[in-house]
């Protein structure tokens, strides 16, 4: 089996492989698959609402909560969150790639203040003692830095709605969920394939809208519909609906929470006690779920990256952007790859060290 570290589309759990691949053969005895059934039968009917009900379950979200299936990734939500909430201004956290890019989409729709930003350091950390103005409509952070491997430890309190790009590490660990009004995540690290994004949104919070909006952009279409005012992605939203079982089998987020906590110490160690490698993120901001590293010797990268590849850990290459290599443990990896990683980096480092 390979060690899939990619940073996504990303690892899933066998079992909730295993149940899509029944459901594209088979879709509940039905002698029909996922892929041809009516997104209004009484079957994808059931599907729909289990994943709704548990996406607010799991994060302790209650009636004054709706969880939307969305598409066009995280990326729309970049411009659908200004669209539907931006009147007067916005504040916005730089932290890295996918910040910016909110950003960017923000400027179309209204004043964008960026309370902080670590762009100087190549987001190297999170930047904190920042101000958010008590005027802003709503703060947004990106809470995993998928690209950099820095994250938020700990959620801002503000007196302004709260807005999360959690595309990579959504479910990964406890939050109060309750503080946000918006929580967005593309499905395809933790939750699923691509094709489907989750909101988790505050209901009350609609009636801030101010603009005439488009109707498919509009999020009251997805929460007066329960997602279904068009045809929503039926395949990502059942393997959606598998993946929040498996969280609930693991003991739900606690236990998923220790698992990751107990891969990232077992790399971050390694990382920290091989003199050959060398962490990229700030200690105290270190990601979970994206682990960022590169070689003393970068010429022995490549050298490195064979090594990896003949052990079957694959997605290790770094972003670009920040060079050298990156460790994506989202929730599904078992910790049996991480230790298969950590042996690679053990025996190069005796050969190299
Ligand atoms: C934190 C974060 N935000 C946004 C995106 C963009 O997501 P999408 O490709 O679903 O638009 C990504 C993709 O990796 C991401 O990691």
């Amino acid at each position: 089996m390979k060690h899939n570290f990619t940073s996504g589309p990303a690892i899933l759990p066998p079992p909730v492989i295993e149940k899509a691949v029944e459901a594209v053969k088979n879709f509940n005895g039905s002698g029909l698959s996922i892929l041809e059934v009516s997104h209004r039968g009484e079957d994808f009917d059931a599907v729909i609402e289990e994943a709704r009900k548990s996406a607010l379950e799991i994060y302790g979200l209650g009636d004054a909560y709706e969880a939307l299936f969305m598409t066009g990734g995280a990326s729309t939500q970049f411009a659908l969150v200004p669209y539907n909430f931006l009147n007067n201004k916005a504040a916005y956290l730089d932290t890295g790639t996918w910040a910016n890019k909110a950003i960017k989409e923000a400027q179309f729709f209204g004043q964008t203040d960026v309370v902080a930003s670590s762009k100087g350091d190549n987001y190297n950390h999170i930047p904190k003692g920042y101000q958010v103005p008590a005027d802003a409509d709503y703060f947004h952070i990106t809470t995993n830095n998928t690209i950099f491997g820095t994250q938020l430890h700990h959620i801002p309190n503000v007196d302004v709605p709260l807005v999360a790009d959690m595309s990579s590490d959504i479910y990964s660990r406890e939050i109060d969920a309750n503080k946000f009004h918006l929580i967005y995540a593309g499905a395809q690290k933790n939750l699923g394939p691509s094709g489907v994004t989750l909101v988790l949104i505050r209901k009350s919070w609609l009636e801030q809208v101010k603009r005439a909006i488009p109707t498919m952009f509009a999020y009251k279409t997805f929460v007066d519909n329960l997602s279904l005012y068009n045809t929503p992605p039926v395949f990502p939203i059942y393997v959606m609906m598998e993946s929040f079982r498996w969280i609930k089998q693991q003991g739900g987020l606690k236990e998923v929470e220790k698992h990751n906590n107990e891969k990232a110490a077992l790399l971050y160690k390694a990382i920290d006690e091989l003199p050959l490698f060398k962490g990229v993120a700030a200690t105290e901001d270190r990601s979970l779920m994206n682990i960022t590293f590169v070689l003393s010797k970068p010429e022995l990268e490549k050298e490195f990256l064979k090594l990896t590849e003949e052990a079957d850990c694959v997605g290790l290459q770094g972003h670009r952007s920040v060079g050298g290599f990156r460790a994506s443990t989202y929730n599904a990896l078992r910790k049996e790859s991480v230790q298969a990683l950590v042996d690679v980096m053990t025996a190069f480092s005796k050969k190299h060290g």
